[in-house]
């Protein structure tokens, strides 16, 4: 399906919409409280919003660290999944990136989330090793994943 869909910065007006991808999305997830947090106080938080017409259907988080980045979180609406939207948005961060100087991005996963790991390998994304434990709700270990986009 041909979706036209557009990338915008995150406002707090976005929390309430975002709240709803996140819950679907995540077995922790983060409180709008959070949200408000990384909208208002944290200055190296950059988000990219999802929309197609007025409905946020998916979100990407970002901690710009000088020339580094770090994807705090990427999700797209449970009923949008598998459309190559996931896809368009992680683009765009990349894009969104390389704009702001950044020369590579890394993230951690979860090692049993396949689909997400597959969509970063898709990008050029490595695997860099192991956080052992790094989830509370499961202990499960993360993989730190990284790439190079300064090419
Ligand atoms: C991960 C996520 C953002 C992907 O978004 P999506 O819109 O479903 O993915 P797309 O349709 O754009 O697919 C992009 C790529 O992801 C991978 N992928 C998508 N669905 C897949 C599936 N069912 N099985 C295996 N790989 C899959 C493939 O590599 C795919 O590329 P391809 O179609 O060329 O093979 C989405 O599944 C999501 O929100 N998951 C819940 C939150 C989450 O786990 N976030 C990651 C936290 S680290």
């Amino acid at each position: 399906m041909e979706e036209i869909v557009q990338f915008r910065l995150m406002t707090v007006e976005d929390i309430d919409q975002i709240y709803k991808i996140e819950i679907s999305s995540f077995t922790i997830p983060w409180s709008k409280e959070a949200f408000f947090n990384e909208m208002t106080t944290n200055q190296y938080a950059k988000y990219v919003v999802m929309e197609l017409g007025d409905t946020i259907i998916g979100y990407c988080g970002l901690w710009i660290i000088f020339d580094e980045g770090h994807i705090t979180n990427i999700a797209v609406l449970p009923e949008y999944r598998g459309r190559k939207l996931g896809d368009a948005l992680l683009k765009q961060v990349i894009e969104f990136s390389r704009s702001q100087g950044i020369k590579t991005l890394s993230l951690e996963v979860r090692l049993s989330n396949e689909v997400a790991q597959n969509l970063y390998r898709k990008y050029g994304f490595k695997a860099g090793g192991i956080r052992k434990n790094y989830y509370v709700d499961n202990h499960e270990d993360a993989l730190v994943m990284w790439v190079n986009i300064d090419e």
